[in-house]
């Protein structure tokens, strides 16, 4: 395994930590506002749970999570597979895994991207290739699974319907599995993120496809640890034998919140206007700084620039008491920029913008 990242950046930490009025941690894409009322109601309603919960799901969570993909996504309800997964992070680390990729066989991922599509390849004994496009990878056979990201941890890029169509006929053609991890789909800013399953992209096909989602950020439930996949029912469905096997369940409780929380969007639009605001500011305190903002066109994150190494970044913002992430934790291609995470308190915020007037 690579060095676990976040413990690099400690010495910054500390550094940040120094300041009179506090450190502002940009750092992660960690939810700090409130679970909605609603949802905390349902897992507390659901808290007598002394037998075991079913791994496909309950009836009520399947058929909010097949509703809820025909709604956002614009997948077809009779035709998608879904599958609750114990947050999303555990199936992207062992999606390789999963799929029986092993050694020999090549996992594509995107050339900037959230670490643990590598860290799921390693794991399996896997190859990995970061490559953007398609064409740069060539005829390689090998390629069993390639991983898509839109909107994008960390450069909030958005990838246009035609790209991820390009990518799955590319993977069709090759018997290769496209995953597309979409846990920033409700945050589209500059652009609207399409899914993979939407007809534009899949044709109502769903073969070779999975989504993955994620409620951590749409409903502010990394605590809950709620995901799921959704899309080709055979390899929802062999994703599903295994993890009964290997005990990989969601609690009980996490189901009925789940379903409390898929079933209102009401929450959905009030936390993202808070992360709207939010992005606003950061991102006009972050130019007046004299950074360049990189894509950052949909998701949590502003990828921000100065042009000098990552790590000089991360310097110049601990000496103001804030944290953010180095480009590099992404991938080498990232070494010039930072990440700027949105999920702080609204007087965190302020308090970083007052600090980068100065
Ligand atoms: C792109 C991406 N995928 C997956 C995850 C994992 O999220 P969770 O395990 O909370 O569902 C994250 C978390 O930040 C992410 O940025």
């Amino acid at each position: 395994m690579p060095d676990f990242p976040w413990d690099l950046l400690a010495p910054a930490k500390t550094r940040a930590g120094q300041h009179p009025d506090g450190i502002v941690d940009l750092s992660m894409g960690t939810p700090v506002d409130p679970v909605p009322a609603s949802i905390r109601a349902a897992l507390a309603a659901a808290s007598d749970a002394p037998g075991y919960p079913l791994t496909a799901g309950t009836p009520a969570l399947r058929a909010a999570l097949t509703s809820w993909v025909a709604r956002a996504c614009g997948a077809d309800p009779d035709l998608v597979g879904v599958l609750p997964t114990i947050g999303s992070k555990e199936l992207v680390a062992w999606l390789p895994t999963l799929l029986g990729v092993g050694p020999g066989d090549v996992v594509v991922i995107p050339r900037i991207c959230y670490p643990t599509y590598e860290v799921g390849a390693r794991l399996a004994g896997a190859e990995v290739v970061r490559a953007d496009s398609l064409t740069a990878v060539g005829p390689d056979p090998r390629v069993r699974l390639v991983w898509v990201n839109s909107p994008s941890n960390p450069t909030g890029q958005v990838l246009p319907p035609a790209h991820l169509r390009k990518t799955v006929d590319w993977a069709r053609e090759r018997g290769a599995v496209v995953a597309s991890d979409e846990c920033y789909l409700s945050l589209g800013w500059e652009e609207a993120p399409t899914s993979v399953l939407h007809p534009d992209v899949s044709d109502g096909d769903y073969s070779n496809l999975i989504a993955v989602h994620s409620l951590s950020k749409r409903s502010n439930l990394a605590g809950y640890r709620a995901g799921f996949v959704a899309g080709d029912r055979a390899i929802v469905s062999a994703l599903l034998t295994v993890r009964k096997h290997a005990g990989m369940i969601m609690p009980a409780p996490v189901q009925a919140a789940m379903v409390a929380a898929l079933d209102d969007s009401e929450h959905v639009v009030e936390q993202r206007t808070r992360y709207a605001n939010r992005r606003e500011v950061l991102r006009d305190a972050l130019v007046k700084a004299g950074f360049e903002i990189g894509h950052s066109a949909a998701g949590l994150y502003l990828w921000a620039t100065r042009d000098e190494d990552c790590w000089t970044t991360v310097d110049w913002f601990a000496q103001r008491g804030i944290l953010v992430a180095p480009g590099e934790f992404y991938g080498p291609a990232g070494n010039r920029h930072v990440r700027v995470a949105l999920t702080a308190t609204d007087e965190r915020v302020a308090a970083a913008a007052d600090r980068l007037a100065r």
